[in-house]
């Protein structure tokens, strides 16, 4: 009897396991991936498409304030689509080159995407929930208070 109900906790415990990892698919990056970026998907390897059809765009929210606001932007390119996107901005330059950088503003369309706490900051990550085709993601984007030095989008 002991047995029995220690072998029914284990296997539902590999389910939840294996639940836990198809729902951080469906439902966005996990935060383990902050750092390198690549989906850890079992069973497909990384399509290189060159150039990629989709363009990641950023810009500056012209206001009447002090305080700068970039909007980025994913889309794809001519009918494509994408299911999934994981976005950050990085830092270029300065001691702290390639860490993550700034946060997002709350995502207007919480069917879309959801913000992720990377290391070392808040709401500096944003990715998809649900893996539905889509054409067009836009964010706002705010740099560290008085930041100085190169960033990029990736
Ligand atoms: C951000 O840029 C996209 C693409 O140009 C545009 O459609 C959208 O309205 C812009 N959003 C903001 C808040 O500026």
């Amino acid at each position: 009897m002991f047995h029995l109900s220690m072998l029914s906790s284990v296997s539902v415990l590999l389910l939840l396991d294996q639940i836990a990892k198809i729902q951080s698919l469906v439902y966005g990056t996990p935060v383990e991936n902050c750092r390198s970026m690549i989906p850890q998907h079992d069973y497909y390897l990384p399509q290189w498409m060159d150039p990629p059809p989709y363009i990641l765009s950023a810009s500056v929210i012209p206001t009447n304030t002090a305080t700068t606001q970039f909007n980025v932007t994913l889309f794809a390119k001519h009918g494509a689509t994408f299911k999934g996107f994981f976005i950050q901005a990085r830092s270029l330059t300065g001691d702290r080159a390639d860490a993550i950088l700034g946060s997002f503003d709350p995502v207007v369309d919480s069917r879309i995407a959801h913000l992720i706490n990377c290391p070392d900051g808040a709401n500096n990550a944003v990715t998809h929930n649900l893996n539905s085709p889509k054409r067009f993601v836009t964010f706002v984007w705010n740099p560290p208070a008085n930041f100085e030095g190169k960033f990029y989008f990736v």
